[in-house]
């Protein structure tokens, strides 16, 4: 993991133990607990399961069973590029399972992970709402309709152009001020 990775943990863990001291440990603060973290963090970090058993005095295993309970909970960080791949029955009839398969391939990473470089996270969704352009897969806000399994390559392939891009702009600008 590298060192940016660490601090922005340790800094959400910080963040986590502050808000804590604003729950009691009744088994009833649980789930609030739960939420506000992924509320505030957009997940749950491995550790913060271990710090809210802690604060409740309960096994980490209890915290955890109740959070992978409710599949409101996400236990990856959203990537740079959140990628969702609907998989609603007008995109299923058309093959959504193999693009969501091209994209596992393609990252590395299968459906609700997120790479280490935290680039790119990959989830399923149900119809989010356009399905006369089915198969749908949705980046970041930007909807790509009529997806095939051979565009994935594509697509990824510009968002890391995009990256690139803005990456040198940065560069440019920096230089510029110096
Ligand atoms: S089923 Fe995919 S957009 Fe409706």
């Amino acid at each position: 993991m590298d060192e940016t990775i660490q601090a922005q943990e340790a800094a959400i863990l910080e963040d986590i133990g502050e808000q804590l001291k604003d729950y009691d440990q009744n088994r009833g603060s649980l789930i609030p607990i739960l939420q506000m973290i992924q509320q505030r963090h957009q997940y749950l970090p491995p550790d913060s399961i271990r710090k809210v058993a802690e604060h409740m005095e309960i096994p980490s295993s209890e915290v955890y069973g109740v959070a992978t309970f409710y599949n409101q909970f996400r236990f990856h960080p959203p990537g740079k590029n959140p990628i969702k791949v609907c998989l609603g029955t007008a995109c299923h009839v058309r093959a959504a399972d193999v693009i969501l398969e091209n994209f596992e391939r393609k990252l590395g990473i299968k459906e609700g992970q997120t790479s280490d470089d935290r680039e790119f996270s990959l989830e399923r969704v149900a119809c989010v709402g356009c399905c006369a352009l089915a198969p749908v897969a949705v980046v970041g806000e930007t909807i790509h309709g009529h997806m095939a399994p051979s565009k994935v390559e594509g697509l990824l392939m510009r968002i890391q152009i995009h990256k690139e891009m803005a990456e040198r702009e940065k560069e440019k600008e920096k230089n510029e001020q110096s």
